[in-house]
Parts: C-alpha cells; sequence; structure tokens
C-alpha cells in the first residue's frame, strides 16, 4: 500500500473535515458553507463513502489531501506530513529541497527554544511574576530569555549547524559581526495553526532597550502578519463558541488564557489582515470581540479593525477596558474582569464615543458623516440599514436624509467581489452533467440513460461505459448537491426534460453539421448531393419541433 492509502484507510474524510469546518447531515452526504468562498447556502458537499469533497459553488474538490493543501495553503508534501504524522504512520517519502529547508527551520526554532527556557533565570522570572504570568502559563507557552552575546549561535553550531543557516532562521545576524539576533531580551516563542514554532519576539528587559518588541524577522515559514498568536491553543474553544477575543498582544492573550478566556487571539500589534480573518472564519467563527479603550487612540484602533472585519461579515462586539491600558493590565488588577464585562455592538461603542448631547451643529455633523462612512464598509446592506436605523434613533436625524447621505459616500474598489472567471461550457455538456449528475445519484434512470445514449457526445458515452470512478463518483455527488430537495415525480419529469433537451441539442449539431455540407455541395454545385442534404436538414429540424412541442 502507497503512504497516500494508508493514509486514506486511517483517516476519515468527514471527521478530517469536521475539525475545520462544520458540516452538516444531508442524506448519505456532509455540507457545509464552503471555506474556499463566501457563500450564504452551503454548496460544499463531503461524501463519507467515496471520501471525497467538492464545492459545487467555487468548483474546488478532491480527497482529504488535497482539502488540507488548500485550506492552510501548504504543498502537497507538507500535507502528506502532516497527514501521516496525525494517522500515525511513518513519513518515508523523499523530501524535496524546499520541504528540506523548511525542516531546517523548524527544527533550528526548536533547539533556539529549548536554549531560551534553559535560560531563563530568576531576575526573568521574577519580572514576568509581577506581570501576572505564572509557572504554569510560562512553560505551557515555553517562554524564555536571550542572554547578550553568542551564546545561542555558539550553541547551535555546536549542534552542527551553520553559521548560515542559523542565520537563515532570522537566530543570528552578521553584521557587524556574527552575534546572535535577540540579546537580553524575554522570549515569547511564535506557533503556527499546528502549533509548531515559526519565529520569535523578544521583548525588552529594560525601559531605555528599543524597540520594545524585536520580531524574527521574516523567513520561509514566519510572516508576522500571517499568525494570530496563541490560535494553536484556543482554536478548539473558539471552535466551539464561534467566538473569538482579538487582543493586541502576547502578554494579553496569556493573560487571558491564564484568567480562563480560552478563546482569543492576538494580532502581534499589526493590521488584522485578510489571511488571519480567513483563519477565523474557517475555524467558525461570526463574532468577533475587540478589546478597547475609551480615548482616541483605542478607538482608532477599534475603527482600524472594522475596516477589515467588517468586510467579512462577522458580528463585531466591543468590550470596553474602561481605566485599563490593555486586556493584560485589566486582568492583572482584576482577574475575572472579562468574565464581569458585557462586550457591547461595536457600533453602539463608536455612537455613544462620537454623538454628545453637548455637541455643536457642526462637530455633530462631521461625525455623523463619519460614522456614515464606517457604516458603508459593512458588506451586508441589511445590516448597514440596521445600523442606520439606530443613529438615527440617537441623532434624531430621518432615517431617509442618513440614508441618502449614505448613498453618496463612495464605495472602496477593494470591497468588489472577485469573481471567478469560468470557461465556457457547450450546453450539451451542461446538459449532459445534469442528466449524469441525477443518474448517477438516482440510479433507476441509468438503464433509460443507456437507451439515449447513441444522443450523447462521444466522451460522455465514454464516461457512462468507462471506469473513470473518481469522474463518476463526482458526478454522483452533484446529483446528490443539486436534486436533494426534490421528490421523485418532479424528479421523473426533470429527467424526462432532460432528455429531450439532450436530443434537442444533439439534432441542432447535426443540422450544424448538415449546414456546412450543404454550402459545400452549393459550392460544387453537386445538385443529388444538395437535394438529399437539404431533405435532412428539413428532417432534422422537423425532429427538433417534435421534441419541442412535447415539452
Ligand atoms: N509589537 C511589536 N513590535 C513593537 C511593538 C509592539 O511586535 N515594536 C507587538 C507586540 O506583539 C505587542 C503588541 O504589538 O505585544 C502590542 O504592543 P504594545 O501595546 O506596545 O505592547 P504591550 O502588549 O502593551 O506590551 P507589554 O504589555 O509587554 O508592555
Ligand atoms: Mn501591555
Amino acid at each position: 500500500m502507497t503512504l497516500i492509502d494508508q493514509i486514506k484507510e486511517k483517516i476519515d474524510i468527514v471527521e478530517f473535515i469536521s475539525e475545520y469546518i462544520r458540516l452538516v447531515p444531508a442524506g448519505k452526504n456532509y455540507k457545509a458553507l464552503c471555506p474556499f468562498h463566501s457563500e450564504k447556502t452551503p454548496s460544499f458537499m463531503v461524501s463519507r463513502e467515496k471520501q471525497i469533497w467538492h464545492c459545487f459553488g467555487c468548483g474546488k474538490g478532491g480527497d482529504v489531501i488535497k482539502f488540507l493543501m488548500e485550506y492552510e495553503h501548504i504543498g502537497f508534501q507538507e500535507a502528506l506530513k502532516i497527514l501521516a504524522e496525525k494517522a500515525g504512520i511513518e513519513y518515508t517519502r523523499y523530501s524535496t529541497l524546499d520541504q528540506k529547508k523548511i525542516d531546517l527551520l523548524y527544527d533550528l526554532n526548536s533547539k533556539a527554544k529549548d536554549f531560551f527556557k534553559q535560560n531563563l533565570n530568576s531576575e526573568v522570572l521574577n519580572y514576568l511574576k509581577t506581570r501576572g504570568l505564572n509557572s504554569k502559563t510560562i512553560q505551557e507557552f515555553e517562554l524564555g530569555f536571550a542572554p547578550a552575546g553568542d551564546n545561542l549561535t555558539i550553541h547551535l553550531m555546536n549542534l552542527g549547524y551553520s553559521a548560515d543557516e542559523i542565520v537563515s532562521a532570522g537566530l543570528a545576524k552578521i553584521k557587524p559581526k556574527t552575534t546572535d539576533f535577540f540579546q537580553n531580551r524575554i522570549i515569547f516563542p511564535i506557533y503556527n495553526q499546528f502549533g509548531k514554532i515559526v519565529g520569535f519576539s523578544g521583548r525588552s528587559l529594560k525601559e531605555k532597550q528599543q524597540p520594545k518588541y524585536l520580531n524574527s524577522p521574516e523567513t520561509l515559514i514566519f510572516n508576522k502578519s500571517k499568525i494570530l498568536y496563541g490560535f494553536h491553543k484556543s482554536k478548539a474553544e473558539i471552535r466551539k463558541t464561534e467566538n473569538a477575543f482579538l487582543v493586541e498582544g502576547q502578554m494579553d492573550f496569556l493573560m487571558c488564557w491564564q484568567a480562563g478566556i480560552k478563546n482569543a487571539v492576538a494580532t502581534s500589534g499589526t493590521a488584522l489582515t485578510n489571511i488571519q480573518l480567513n483563519l477565523l472564519k474557517r475555524t467558525g467563527v461570526n463574532k468577533i470581540i475587540v478589546c478597547f479603550d475609551k480615548d482616541e487612540a483605542g478607538i482608532n484602533a477599534l475603527e482600524k479593525y472594522l475596516e477589515n472585519l467588517a468586510k467579512m461579515d462577522f458580528e463585531i462586539l466591543a468590550l470596553d477596558l474602561g481605566k485599563f491600558k490593555d486586556p493584560a493590565e485589566a486582568i492583572l488588577s482584576e482577574p475575572d474582569f472579562f468574565k464581569k464585562s458585557q462586550p457591547k455592538p461595536v457600533f453602539r461603542v463608536l455612537f455613544d464615543f462620537y454623538i454628545k448631547p453637548e455637541q455643536s451643529w457642526e462637530i455633530r455633523k462631521k461625525n455623523v458623516l463619519h460614522l456614515l462612512s464606517l457604516i458603508k464598509q459593512l458588506s451586508s446592506q441589511l445590516e448597514q440599514y440596521h445600523i442606520i436605523q439606530q443613529l438615527s434613533l440617537k441623532t434624531k436625524i430621518k432615517e431617509s436624509i442618513l440614508l441618502d447621505e449614505l448613498e453618496r459616500i463612495k464605495t472602496s474598489p477593494a470591497l468588489s467581489s472577485n469573481l471567478v472567471s469560468k470557461e465556457k461550457i457547450p450546453r450539451i455538456d451542461l446538459i449532459c452533467q445534469d442528466l449524469f449528475s441525477l443518474a448517477f445519484s438516482n440510479k433507476q434512470f441509468l438503464p433509460s440513460l443507456e437507451e439515449h445514449q447513441e444522443f450523447l457526445p462521444p466522451k460522455w458515452q465514454e464516461i457512462l461505459h468507462g471506469n473513470n470512478n473518481q469522474e463518476i463518483n463526482l458526478l454522483e455527488l452533484r446529483g446528490d448537491y443539486k436534486f436533494q430537495n426534490i421528490d421523485q415525480i418532479e424528479m421523473e419529469k426533470l429527467f424526462q426534460e432532460l432528455i429531450n433537451q439532450l436530443k434537442i441539442e444533439f439534432y441542432k449539431n447535426q443540422g450544424e453539421k448538415l449546414k456546412s455540407k450543404i454550402e459545400l455541395a452549393q459550392q460544387n454545385g453537386n445538385l443529388n448531393e444538395l437535394n438529399k442534404l437539404l431533405k435532412e436538414f428539413q428532417a432534422t429540424y422537423q425532429k427538433i419541433n417534435l421534441i419541442k412541442k412535447e415539452l
């Protein structure tokens, strides 16, 4: 058995995909909202029997390996490796050069992490304790310390790594001479969603050491804006609750985690990227709770998040941090701060900030227009309207006037959806696709389909008699998807209609062929032939008309 077969034997596609998205039973299959394009009704189908998935909205599909590749944006080898590990099978395939480089980076990071952990001294531990972290959290997230000098570089070279390799992992720098990249810093390992260390964030110990946070440079496996800190730990709870707390920094995340808020993630201070939001969307998040403080900077940060969140149809709530600067500080002085606080819809918070009873009309006008520009960012018009109603109540400005003003604000082109361009499929193939889907998912139609096979293009005849199981499986799943909600009588009608359409298309094609033959006969002055062809042509169109009458 090949590795692929072994993996497929051990890992059930329905269970596997359920770990990523919410599957709902649909007959003998399962369906879901497609994680690969945005949609409101499910066109993503999974078949346990066939161990395949397919989205009939965007056209993506395949087996369990393909799913992981698409979902995690990884290559075939990496997907195989993860699945083999999950299935408890030894991964034996020869790695490509890229894979080797990636493995080397993971290895180096893991060794570096061990080194940093060993260097955690009492001074640093005390600092972390004053920030509120306990030993369990420190151990669980493997915090460490990077001493000054070139200790790590030497340590790694002693383990057999070359200076080039250490530099390529972002753990050493060469200028002006080779030294450790992180020096005199508290180290937070940064994990990807599988819990592997992809880089580090180092916090200075002393106020005057700048920058406060130093992150690993970008490598093959590390890009700060693609990572959500803590997600590898919190994704289970996030999936369960469908809610996520969004915080800015590692300390915020760790304090949340320690205080029992197990569904948080941190952005490491960057703007939210689409990649990060997709990660949350794919995990089933509907509601995102953003923490903010009430001053102007806090509101600005909230709006920065809103800009990206609004595009993705998340419900956005805001949690008021009151007198605290960030979640870490709030939890440090009140450990159950989060559990006590009641998040509010984000627009309520923004309205309270911008609309004050005592403000002048000039300021009111400016602020209302600003709020309208934020509302305009929401992807759902219904949602826009809902918020406008509330703004109208709050400002006593008529709804219709607010709506007019909203209309006038230009939408940014970035928000327009990216339509997938589809190649044009001949009509007869579309008919065959439906016909075959229907007949394979409802096998009682198969004999009748065979009876009409003379009308099928050669390609489809082959499918009918060949043994391309992959193609047949997909057609069957498509049938299950497309015809899941229609009853027997309707189905029979539909089948007959498709057969008739097929015949019409067949005769039309025949007619087109005759037309070009007729032109040829005319050019050659071959009257006998021309007569015969014209009669045939007539007969063909009579057949079409006859069928059309039946319809
Ligand atoms: N950050 C960063 N690089 C910087 C500054 C900040 O990567 N030069 C990221 C860190 O992940 C940090 C987050 O942005 O946790 C928020 O920054 P900031 O509010 O300045 O830090 P705090 O989280 O408050 O840091 P601390 O609590 O340790 O003082
Ligand atoms: Mn802080």
